[in-house]
Formats: structure tokens, C-alpha cells, sequence
């Protein structure tokens, strides 16, 4: 039978130890796609790569930390579980807890999130609640919901979550034979940065499997870029944000649940922790679409837009490796792309069925 990739429990199971028997739910899940990005690399004069995480099967990167989350709930016997949500979360958790034959759960914020991951949770047969209340008061209430009835929380605060995500980080050195130097990724819980890191670090190191002791696959760990949108920037700000606003609504979060966490990834790895601003994401977003043909959700973009702000600054080593997770797909708030540099809406041009007038409008005689 031809090969195909198993999702990443398989595909990671030795560097898994804590799933070793569980049972595996999974949506075959990882694999995605590193993708050299000649555009970028020779705007910032450095090798560019994105690693696609819009390509999972929910549409965001959630998936590796989702299929670990309701495995080890489906071990416990679980058969519900919950989640806050800016949306990602929410429609791998609906997606995953169908697979898994449980019931889901989530909370989002009213109005804050995009209708593509909104149906999503719908269509996998989750229970929406619409909390009047900004995603920091949803994971208050789901965690306190946790404790006290028999429902799973799968947020990234589940240590399970994190496992699963690391192997991004596995999957970027098997691809390019060594760690890159430097890593950008969007923060917003800041779950992410921290499982990044993980994964960095223990292919840097011999860890232990679950058959012993597994050699270092890496010789390095990179430096850990995180970028935060302006008006949700707690952990640069240095003090929680009460009213977090910002179009990129995946990360519009005022008090991320890992902020120590990615503080050690940046200090320990010598990265940063940057804002950037809606118009430079939106400026990102573009580039990726229009320049490098990937389609992203406007979040997503944060890691571009860091790395290109940086780079004005004088500070991107020329000839560097660096990979940006885009941690999100472009379909799943796709309005941002009907919308001019200027911020007006583009009309796409009407013609009659007829060549003549499609060779007029673009130009052809
Ligand atoms: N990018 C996207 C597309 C996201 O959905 C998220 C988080 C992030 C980046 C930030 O990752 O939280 O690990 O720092 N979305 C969560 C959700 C909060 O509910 O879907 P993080």
C-alpha cells in the first residue's frame, strides 16, 4: 500500500511518551508543508521559509495539539469536552470530539469570531456558546466549568496540547536537516511558542523515548521571534490588557494563560517578543497572497509582519535561515482579502458572457 502520513502520533510516537497506549484519534493531522519563500527572502536578504500551518485538517495549526488533547481525554473514559476560543480551537476541538464520538463544548467571545471557524464548530456538532465577554472571561468559565462538572478541558493549558504541538518544530528540522536560526511565530495564549519551543529543544538534546534514549537530531535550538498585535500586546506591554481589540481576532487575548512560558522561550533562546499593528499584518497578509501565493487568516500574518518589521530595523542576520509559522487558513476569514491597501472594498469587474468583452477588460487587443 502506498505510504501516507499517519498524523503525528504515529509519525512521533517514540518522542510521545506521554500518549504511548492511549488510544489514537486522529484526523491525520501535521505534515504540512515548509515552503521556500523567494520574495520574502529577498525583501529581508535572508532564506525565507513558511511552514503552512493552514493546511491541517481543520485549517489551523490546533489540529497536532487537538488530536493529543482528546486522545488522552478518550484514555480517562472522557465524554465531553470543553474549550475557550477565539474560534481555532473551538472547530479542531468540534472536529476532533466528533472523530472521538464525545461531545463539544465551546466559548467564544460575541461578534469576535470569524464566520468560517464559527461554522465549523457548528458543522462538526459542537455546542456554541456566544459569551458576552472578551476570550480571556471564556477561559475563565471553562476552566472553572473543568473543575467542578465532568467535562475535559482541551485548551492549551492542557498539558497534552503542547505535546501535540511540538512536533511542528520536529517536522521544520527533518525538512531542512538542522534547526533554522531563527523561528517567528504569532502569539496570542502564547500555547504555541511554548510547544515550539519544547520541540527545539528536546531535538537538540538526547531525551528520552518511549524505547530509551533517542540522540539529538538537531545541533542547534533557534532564536524564538513572537509577535503580538498592537492593541493585544500583554506580554510587551508587561501588564494584562483589559480591553484587547485588533482585527486579527485569533489573537485578540489580553492575558495569555502561557505568558511565562513564552517568556522563557524568548529569554532562553535570545529571541523577542514584539507588536505589531493591524495595518502591518494586513501589509503581511497581502504579501503572503499576492507574492508568495499562500492564503492565510489575517493572525497568521503576525509572524510576517514581525519578521519584515525587524528587518527595517537592521536586525535580521543577512543569509539567516528562518522559518514564520502561518498558523492559520486564509478561507477561514476571508473578508480581508476583499479589501484595497486603502481599505476599500474591492468589486470584482462584470462583463457580458462574451470573449470579446473578457479580452477588453483585460486588456488583450
Ligand atoms: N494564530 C491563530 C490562527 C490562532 O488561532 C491562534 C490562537 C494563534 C495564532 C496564537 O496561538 O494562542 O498558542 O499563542 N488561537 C486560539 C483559539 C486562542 O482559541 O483558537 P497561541
Amino acid at each position: 500500500m502506498a505510504h501516507q502520513w499517519r498524523g503525528v502520533i504515529r509519525e512521533y510516537a517514540e518522542r510521545l511518551p506521554t500518549l504511548a497506549g492511549a488510544p489514537v484519534v486522529t484526523l491525520n493531522e501535521g505534515g504540512t508543508p515548509l515552503i521556500q519563500a523567494e520574495r520574502l527572502s529577498a525583501m529581508v536578504g535572508a532564506q525565507v521559509w513558511i511552514k503552512y500551518e493552514g493546511l491541517n485538517p481543520t485549517g489551523s495549526f490546533k489540529d497536532r495539539g487537538m488530536t493529543t488533547a482528546i486522545s488522552v481525554a478518550a484514555q480517562k473514559g472522557a465524554k465531553a469536552v470543553i474549550c475557550a476560543s477565539t474560534g481555532n480551537t473551538s472547530a479542531s476541538a468540534a472536529a476532533y470530539a466528533t472523530k472521538a464520538g464525545m461531545t463539544c463544548a465551546v466559548l467564544v467571545p460575541e461578534g469576535k469570531i470569524a464566520m468560517g471557524k464559527l461554522s465549523q464548530a457548528i458543522a462538526h456538532g459542537a455546542t456554541l456558546l456566544q459569551v458576552d465577554g472578551n476570550f480571556d472571561a471564556c477561559l475563565e468559565v471553562a476552566r472553572k466549568l473543568a473543575e467542578s462538572y465532568p467535562v475535559e478541558l482541551v485548551n492549551s493549558v492542557n498539558p497534552a496540547r503542547i505535546e501535540g504541538q511540538k512536533t511542528a518544530s520536529f517536522e521544520i528540522v527533518d525538512a531542512l536537516g538542522d534547526a533554522p536560526d531563527i523561528h517567528c511565530l504569532p502569539v496570542g495564549n502564547a500555547g504555541n511558542i511554548t510547544a515550539y519551543w519544547r520541540g527545539y529543544r528536546e531535538y537538540a538534546t538526547e531525551t528520552e523515548g518511549t524505547g530509551g534514549p533517542l540522540p539529538a537530531v538537531a545541533t542547534k535550538t533557534p532564536q524564538m521571534w513572537g509577535f503580538q498585535a498592537a492593541g493585544s500586546a500583554p506580554i510587551v506591554a508587561g501588564h494584562p490588557i483589559d480591553d484587547p481589540e485588533t482585527i486579527a481576532t485569533a489573537i485578540r487575548i489580553g492575558n495569555p494563560a502561557s505568558w511565562q512560558q513564552a517568556e522563557t522561550a524568548r529569554d532562553d533562546s535570545g529571541g523577542r517578543i514584539e507588536a505589531v499593528s493591524d495595518a502591518q499584518i494586513l501589509a503581511a497578509h497581502r504579501i503572503l497572497s499576492a507574492e508568495e501565493g499562500i492564503f492565510v487568516e489575517p493572525a497568521s500574518a503576525a509572524s510576517v509582519a514581525g519578521l519584515l518589521q525587524v528587518h527595517e530595523a537592521g536586525g535580521v542576520p543577512e543569509g539567516a535561515t528562518i522559518v514564520c509559522t502561518v498558523t492559520g487558513h486564509g478561507l477561514k476569514d476571508p473578508q480581508w482579502a476583499l479589501r484595497g491597501a486603502d481599505g476599500s472594498d474591492i468589486e470584482p469587474v462584470k462583463i457580458s458572457a462574451e470573449a470579446y468583452a473578457a479580452a477588453s477588460e483585460l486588456g488583450l487587443q
